[in-house]
């Protein structure tokens, strides 16, 4: 299964996906994309031996013709699987239909609660007792596709959106590598009904 990485930043995730490739694992990352050049994450990409490869945002004045640039590259790889890692740019409809059912994403909520930024923050301010994470698959509606796998932790006594962030990476760290292997062994697909693993709708 030949998967490419899209990154802005850290690439923790990245390093979790890459870490958990290996012989009984049908995954292979073949190349890593980050829109800023100074993502940290291209250099764990080349420390593992992936290509990368960066396509500058701010190189191009208009949204579609970012993500035709990106389109390109990306197909070159022909991959079976795109994984948003940390992507920070809303994709417009061209891009999220091209790789419907083979686009993944990692939001730091239990979704549907906390689409867009600033979770951890919002979440506390509501007294939520449990916050998490989520792998989904990518529609066109912003964090709003099909959810793949949760994980939700207990808000403890205390906590501030900085605990709680470090908390929620560790459960991206678990559920994001598992998502890729599942997809990549085929229980993991995108139904006309939502998200199914091993034939049950999530
Ligand atoms: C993660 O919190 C993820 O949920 C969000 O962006 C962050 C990426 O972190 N979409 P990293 O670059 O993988 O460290």
């Amino acid at each position: 299964c030949n998967v490419v990485v899209l990154i802005s930043g850290s690439g923790s995730n990245l390093q979790a996906l890459i870490d958990s490739q290996g012989a009984d694992n049908p995954a292979r990352i073949r190349a890593v994309i980050s829109n800023r050049p100074e993502a940290f994450g291209l250099q764990r990409a080349a420390a593992a031996g992936i290509e990368t490869r960066v396509v500058d945002h701010k190189a191009f004045a208009e949204r579609e013709a970012f993500d035709a640039a990106l389109m390109e590259i990306i197909d070159g790889y022909a991959p079976d699987l795109v994984i948003l890692a940390g992507f920070m740019r809303i994709l417009t409809a061209g891009f999220v239909r091209r790789y419907t059912g083979r686009l993944l994403n990692i939001h730091p909520s239990l979704l549907p609660l906390y689409r867009g930024l600033d979770t951890h923050r919002r979440a506390l301010a509501d007294n939520q007792p449990e916050h998490g994470c989520s792998v989904h698959f990518v529609t066109e509606e912003l964090d709003g596709g099909p959810v793949a796998v949760q994980a939700v932790i207990p808000v403890a006594p205390g906590e501030t959106a900085e605990s709680l962030t470090a908390r929620v990476h560790v459960e991206e760290h678990r559920i994001y590598p598992m998502a890729m292997r599942w997809f990549a062994e085929g229980r993991l697909r995108l139904a006309e009904q939502g998200a199914m693993l091993d034939g049950d709708t999530l």
